[in-house]
């Protein structure tokens, strides 16, 4: 039998010789063309067989939809695993085609197939070498599939917030049990619009408005405050207590006056804060109350009879999906709430400001995209262009929500690790009680920690800054609690010198400790018990010395 000379194009079943090597053979089968034929004459074939292969996952059951010509004459498997370089010689005649969209279906599994053997030979992890490796205080855990997902949304190229996202905020809220969640491309973000939402003009007498008064915490994260200022509200900073590192309840009554609108307050690394009393002043006082949820996804609290998770008993809360954190996106947030009216809020402050709510990629899911009418606007404008808020563009990218979704599936498992890593740190570091204070969870709570903080005592016979140095030396990384005291920093000079834009009820005298005395390591979920074990060794070392 001698090949025949035809047109060799992707998507295009042939009957070649068979065994392929032999030119003479007698027998024949189909195969796709996955490729045109190179300079050589030679393409790469798929193999179709007729029996159903064992182990479907690289097989694909064609079926008369995926072809652009007559279906092959009897059940037809692709082996996506079987894939030949062959010479066009071989062809004996074309015998149909497949559709462009069902090729690229089939070329889109072979790129994917290929990224597990990309991921071990990429990304594949050191090992750690007692006293030689850094032990990060956090990093992003990840296999495959986090860059199977990110490939798979690549190809699509869609960019902004498609099927991925979708996916993700459903899931995600699912994972909470919260009604509504919507990504963002920030932990900053998502705090931006939590609070951008609740000034709202929708809100009536209940929006936050200017001058008005925020109570909230200097010992964090200055993203956390930062919407606050940027607004053009005040935040009236409370001191926190230890060893919770939280608001201090018993200063909330102090704290509040006729301007008090809310509460905004992160859960320092991961430890929950009193949510029973926080909850309970801002019921009695109408308050709103803004969890900052971004350092402990999966923290849990005893709320009302049942655990909840941290970030659905405020009215609405905040994640990060920056590296460090419990899970990642590279770049990443996301709002939630149980309450529909903040959800549109938060989606029309992130999309532009608009009064539209139509999906990337949709128009008029409403129906009345041309009837209506809004302000001063005339009749029908386009309702896609309507602004109803001053917003900006906070919108992830599906690449990022990709991602997001492989790590969705892994979080139960870090969530228990960063249990078990922090839990195995307080065990072994017991001892060191005198020189430490040493962190608690909040009582009914369940945190899934971000950190593990320790507070040098007064008296313990070096400093934080001492024992920073030596473990920095030592290959262990340290983080101090963010910004420690907020209103020390450059930021406020302006403030802190005329005395205005903000207010402090009380004082801030745990703070400063924090700020002067307290630091902490990791316990994130790519940590190993030998890690641990070096950090504890190295912490007790160092502080008997
Ligand atoms: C408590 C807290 N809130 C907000 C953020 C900001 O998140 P992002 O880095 O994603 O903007 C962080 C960041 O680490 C944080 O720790």
């Amino acid at each position: 039998m001698s090949g025949m000379s035809c047109d060799i194009i992707p998507g295009g079943i042939y009957k070649i010789s068979f065994p392929f090597n032999d030119i003479s053979a007698t027998r024949a089968r189909p195969a796709l063309a996955l490729s045109s034929p190179d300079i050589y004459g030679d393409v790469r074939f798929a193999f179709i067989t007729n029996t159903p292969p064992q182990g479907m996952e690289t097989a694909m059951e064609l079926q008369q939809p995926h072809y652009e010509g007559e279906p092959l004459p009897f059940r037809s498997f692709l082996r996506l695993e079987k894939v030949f370089l062959l010479n066009r010689k071989i062809v004996l005649k074309e015998l149909t085609k497949l559709g462009r969209h069902t090729l690229a279906e089939i070329q889109r599994k072979m790129i994917l197939s290929a990224v597990p053997d990309f991921y071990s030979s990429a990304h594949a992890q050191e090992r750690f070498v007692t006293g030689k490796s850094r032990i990060n205080y956090a990093g992003r855990v990840y296999d495959e599939r986090e860059i199977t997902t990110l490939v798979d949304a690549s190809l699509d190229f869609w960019l902004t917030t498609g099927r991925y996202a979708k996916e993700f905020e459903e899931k995600f809220a699912a994972f909470l049990e919260v009604k509504h969640c919507s990504l963002v491309n920030s932990g900053s973000s998502a705090n931006l619009l939590a609070f951008m939402a609740l000034t709202s003009p929708k809100l009536g007498e209940r929006r936050i408005r200017r001058g008005d008064e925020i109570i909230t915490v200097a010992a964090g994260f200055p993203t956390t405050v930062a919407p606050i200022i940027q607004y053009g509200a005040v935040p009236v900073f409370v001191d926190v207590e230890l060893p919770t590192y939280n608001i201090d309840c018993t200063q909330l009554e102090n704290a509040l006056s006729e301007k008090t609108k809310g509460l905004m307050l992160a859960h320092t690394l991961g430890n929950p804060f009193d949510l029973q009393r926080v909850k309970a002043f801002c019921e009695q006082y109408n308050l709103w109350l803004i969890e900052d949820n971004c350092d402990a996804l999966g923290s849990k609290y005893f709320f009302d009879g049942e655990w909840k998770y941290t970030g659905t008993i405020g009215d609405i809360a905040t994640s990060s999906f920056y590296p460090p954190h419990h899970m990642t996106m590279g770049e990443g947030g996301a709002v939630y709430t149980n309450d529909a009216v903040l959800k549109r809020l938060v989606e029309s402050f992130r999309d532009w400001g608009r009064d539209c709510w139509c999906l990337s990629g949709h128009d008029n899911t409403c129906g009345n995209r041309f009837n209506r009418q809004f302000g001063e606007l005339p009749q029908g404008y386009d309702h896609k262009y309507v602004y109803s808020h001053f917003g900006y563009n906070l919108k992830a990218t599906d690449l990022q929500a990709a991602i997001g979704c492989a790590q969705l599936e892994k979080l139960p498992s870090f969530i228990e690790a960063r249990k078990r890593n922090w839990l195995m740190l307080r065990e072994g570091l017991a001892g060191l009680e005198e020189c430490f204070i040493l962190p608690e969870p909040t009582r009914d709570s369940d945190p899934s920690w971000f950190g593990f903080i320790l507070t040098v005592r007064e008296n313990a016979g070096f400093t934080r800054d001492h024992i920073v140095a030596r473990l920095e030396s030592s290959g262990i990384q340290t983080r101090t609690l963010f910004a420690g005291n907020l209103i020390k920093h450059p930021c406020f000079d302006e403030m802190r010198s005329t005395g205005r834009g903000f207010r402090v009820s009380g004082d801030l005298a745990n703070t400063d400790m924090i700020m002067n005395n307290s630091f902490w390591i990791g316990v994130y979920p790519g940590m190993t018990p030998e890690m641990i074990r070096y950090m504890i060794e190295q912490l007790m070392l160092t502080s008997t010395r």
